[in-house]
């Protein structure tokens, strides 16, 4: 939830900082701002609407500028309008601030701030912040920004400037990601590394409670309490082709394309020579896995489908019981939890705070955590007490997909792994499966070379307003993925849901224009869910079956059919989920919509 950046150093401040905020719109895109420091003063530059509204109008900003910061913005707290996009200014227009996150006590600060004479003209909770380090500036800006912080709640990524100080940036977070781009003669601070990547490979992370003070030729971190923290930086393992589009019409479709690869380097490497299952980031983790009684997936979103998929998994292959758990719905029920209770958070991002929120809980509750996770040394991976990282790279399109597939890799990666360790999976089982997983890469490259069925499907449908997605047993998340794919860039109406709970409600809304895909891949079920597909067809809506590659009778009970490879049934969903990806982008690429920016969006959620 928004991208922020600063920059001090001897490049082009104003493309420089353009140019890291393009690689942080994934983050967030209802408006956006810079502020950059000539010497002297600061010059603000604020629009409404993404970076393309901004862009024409740098050249408003002074050219002699050395150091200043950036923002782009997913709205919490103010509409998205020129007003409320950052930096923010105090009164005096001094102290330039961005910040990414909530301040959850904004508006006690307000009213204080107020009746001492502060005007305010924004209606976000964040430039409450630019008003308190004007308040405790006192000629040093990191003492300002650090006596400033004992006054806020909440999550927060801060950048800092001041007009008194040209040179120095100052960072602070809690909550919300910040890191520190080193390069020679040029330092950043931002959300995420791919803002660093024109300048820099090497980064630091920092934690909660931390602060950076940074010139263009030295860093330093230190704690609130102002004491010197000690940090390795790492090398960022991805280049700047990562974050480009590399000749796809879009991010979304790209990273479609990569998924035999995700999948492929998220299994790589994990079979030890004796033919063991292994995952070196987990060696050590102190996790007592023989101990465990019970498993608790919590995620949100598409890695909430991946979790669910997870539970299937888990209950085939081990006897041990399995919930899944919508993370925002979780904490705060304040489930009972004990250390025999192991907690799996699966996040593509590492940083979704409702997630964050459940590794926090179970750590309150002496329960075991870990973490399924892309971003290497995210929030996430960093507190929970064992992280398995799904390697799928960097992933910019907001609708999650890659990564989705990587997540499915991991869980049955888990799978196998929990298994293996709790003694309850023979050896060979272990390296068979684990062999088959491999041999899918070649079943994923399948799919997305055959996309003729799904692009006619998409075209004859692409007008419809609501979709229902029918799947059962292990399909089931697919068809909720499916759903959420569809809703979230197409802005259709759709729904995933159980084939066999149709008949119980939702079999009232369907009529000939309200298409239903259902997934009806070759599985002991098969049989069943054609019946709930001829409970359809009874009610005149048109039926897309996805089916097995091979299946000679689905024209029979189908107005269309796209046929996937013929895969074991408890691998069904790696093939289903491509193709329906594919089918959700088609459709919203005809449709006109923006699929890596789909409207009200933001990539990653550090808000609750
Ligand atoms: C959908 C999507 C979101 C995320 C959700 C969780 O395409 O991307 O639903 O899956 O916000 O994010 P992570 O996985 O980063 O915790």
């Amino acid at each position: 939830m928004c991208g922020i950046i600063g920059y001090v150093g001897f490049r082009p401040v104003n493309e420089t900082l353009f140019r890291g905020l393009r690689r942080l719109e994934y983050r967030g895109y209802d408006s956006a701002g810079i502020a950059v420091h000539d010497g002297e003063r600061i010059s603000l530059l604020k629009r409404r609407g993404n970076l393309d509204s901004l862009e024409p109008h740098l050249e408003a900003l002074p050219r002699e500028a050395s150091m200043g910061i950036a923002h782009t913005r997913w709205a919490t707290h103010g509409h998205p309008t020129t007003e409320n996009a950052h930096p923010h200014l105090d009164c005096r227009g001094e102290i330039a601030v961005v910040h990414n996150g909530i301040i959850e006590n904004f508006q006690e600060l307000r009213e204080e701030l107020t009746a001492r004479g502060h005007r305010f003209l924004s209606q976000t909770d964040s430039e409450v912040v630019a008003h308190l380090v004007e308040e405790e500036y006192q000629g040093d800006l990191l003492e300002a920004v650090r006596r400033a912080l004992r006054r806020l709640e909440g999550a927060y990524a801060l950048v800092v400037m001041s007009s008194r100080e040209p040179g120095v940036l100052v960072g602070a977070r809690k909550d919300s990601p910040l890191v520190l781009g080193l390069g020679e003669g040029e330092n950043l601070l931002a959300s995420a590394t791919p803002a660093l990547l024109d300048c820099t490979h090497r980064a630091l992370a920092l934690e909660n409670g931390e602060m950076a003070k940074v010139t263009r030729d030295t860093w330093r971190l230190l704690d609130l309490a102002g004491r010197p923290v000690e940090r390795r930086p790492f090398e960022i393992p991805y280049d700047v082709a990562a974050v480009e589009k590399g000749g796809y019409a879009d991010f979304m479709l790209k990273e479609i394309y990569e998924q035999p690869q995700a999948w492929k380097n998220t299994l790589r490497g994990r079979l030890d020579r004796s033919g063991r299952l292994r995952i070196e980031e987990l060696e050590g983790h102190g996790i007592d896995l023989s101990s465990i009684r019970r498993i608790i997936f919590v995620s949100c979103g598409t890695s909430y489908h991946a979790s669910l998929l997870g539970r299937y998994i888990f209950e085939a292959w081990m006897d041990i019981p399995v919930e899944v758990d919508i993370a925002s719905e979780f904490y705060y029920r304040e489930p009972r939890l004990d250390p025999s209770c192991l907690v799996v958070a699966v996040s593509q991002s590492g940083e979704t705070l409702d997630t964050m929120g459940a590794v926090r809980w179970a750590a309150r509750c002496g329960a075991p955590s870990l973490s399924v996770v892309n971003v290497v040394g995210s929030m996430m991976a960093r507190e929970s007490d064992g992280v398995l990282y799904t390697h799928a790279g960097l992933e910019i399109g907001v609708a999650a997909t890659k990564t989705f597939i990587a997540q499915m890799a991991a869980v049955y990666l888990l799978g196998l792994y929990l298994g293996q360790e709790r003694g309850l999976l023979e050896e060979g089982f272990v390296r068979e499966v684990f062999s088959y997983l491999e041999s899918l890469t070649g079943s994923i490259e399948e799919v997305l070379e055959d996309t003729e069925a799904v692009e006619t499907c998409a075209e004859k449908y692409c007008r419809c307003e609501d979709f229902l997605f029918l799947g059962r047993n292990i399909n089931y998340p697919m068809a909720m993925e499916a759903a959420l794919k569809l809703k979230e860039i197409s802005y259709i109406h759709a729904e995933g849901y159980p084939a066999g709970e149709m008949k119980h409600g939702p079999i009232a809304l369907l009529h000939p224009g309200f298409p239903v895909v259902a997934l009806i891949p070759s599985d002991p079920i098969y049989d069943k869910v054609r019946n709930n597909i001829e409970e359809v067809r009874a009610r005149q809506a048109p039926v897309i079956a996805m089916a097995t590659r091979g299946n000679h009778e689905v024209g029979g009970f189908s107005d269309e059919a796209i046929f996937v490879p013929e895969v074991r049934p408890q691998f069904n969903p790696v093939v289903l989920a491509p193709a329906l990806q594919l089918l959700a982008y088609h459709i919203a690429k005809m449709r006109g919509c923006n699929v890596d920016q789909p409207r009200n969006l933001a990539k990653t959620v550090t808000v609750e």
